[in-house]
């Protein structure tokens, strides 16, 4: 582990960064090289996911870096067409494969499918593969408390980690609360809005950047930060991604907190209205 970031320890023992490399978009030989750079840059956790089309780039990044690959942690994700328990176990399996890597660090469902109602299964394929070895932590994704009780409850086992929708505009309070009462680590996803709403222009988080003399997407990160939030943001550019890792030497005082908690707007606040009782995607 780099020491130079800090760590939370989940649920299972395990330490894991504060802040990971999202990896949406990122791909191919230019995307080896941009998470060759995230980690030169100190970055020692990655995540990916069967869906964003990039496992065998991470994989090829992790072989050609000089960080030993047991100083990084490698997070993917189970898609929603293999929520079967067979079909689970053999896509962890052939992730690995893909990745050219024999154990996960961190994996997770992608998305529950309530409508498929399969994720049961899925985290019991999950649980299993911890217990072969496959993976280190297990956890989920876009999971809403009545999901998350219902996989405790038929399984005995709760996920380390919960990734969910989470930014100044959706800040997801509900699932939030529940993750923390049950001692599951909050992951926030898309913490910036991508690229397809304003956050980043935002005037109010803008004039708290002004003050503490930083970015509005340092500002962000260190809300999730003080909230013992792990965000993944992505960053391609060595600009970005240095940014994005210095959000240690200030404070947002408790004011500051809860003015960027009153951005929230709902369920209108969705960067593209996945909402995780309807959504599904297969892939
Ligand atoms: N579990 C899920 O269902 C789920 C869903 C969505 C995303 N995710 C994960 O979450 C990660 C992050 O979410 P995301 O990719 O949707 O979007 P995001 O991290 O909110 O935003 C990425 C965008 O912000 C830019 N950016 C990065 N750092 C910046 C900075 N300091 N200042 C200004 N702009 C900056 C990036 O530009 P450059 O690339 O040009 O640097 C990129 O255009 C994903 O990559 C993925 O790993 C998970």
């Amino acid at each position: 582990m780099n020491k130079s970031i800090p760590t939370y320890t989940l649920n299972d023992g395990q330490e894991v960064p504060v802040i990971g490399l999202g990896t949406v978009g990122i791909k191919g030989a230019k995307g080896v090289n941009e998470v060759l750079d995230a980690l030169d840059n100190g970055y020692r956790l990655i995540d990916t996911s069967t869906n964003y089309n990039n496992e065998g780039m991470v994989g090829e990044a992790i072989r050609r870096s000089s960080v030993p690959r047991d100083q990084i942690l490698v997070s993917s994700k189970l898609p929603g067409a293999k929520h079967k328990y067979e079909d689970a176990i053999q896509m962890i399996q052939e992730s690995l494969y893909r990745i050219g890597i024999d154990y996960f660090d961190k994996y997770l469902i992608h998305w529950p499918l309530p409508k498929q109602d399969q994720y049961v299964e899925a985290w019991q394929a999950l649980v299993d593969a911890q217990k072969f070895g496959l993976i280190r932590s297990i956890g989920v994704s876009n999971f809403l408390p009545e999901h998350l009780d219902r996989i405790i409850e038929e399984t005995g086992v709760t996920p380390a980690t919960n990734q969910i929708e989470r930014h100044p505009y959706f800040t997801n309070k509900r699932v939030i609360e529940y993750n923390k009462e049950h001692g599951i680590l909050t992951e926030a996803w898309s913490p910036f809005g991508r690229e397809i709403n304003d956050l980043l222009e935002n005037e109010m988080i803008a004039s708290l950047a002004e003050k503490h003399k930083k970015s509005v997407g340092q500002i962000i990160l260190r809300w999730n930060y003080q909230e013992q939030i792990l965000t993944i943001p992505k960053a391609s550019s060595n600009k970005h991604q240095r940014e994005n890792m210095d959000i240690f030497d200030f404070t947002l005082s408790d004011e500051e907190m809860k003015m960027i908690d009153s951005l929230d707007k709902g369920l209108d606040g969705l960067v593209e209205g996945q909402h995780p009782n309807e959504y599904e995607e297969f892939d």
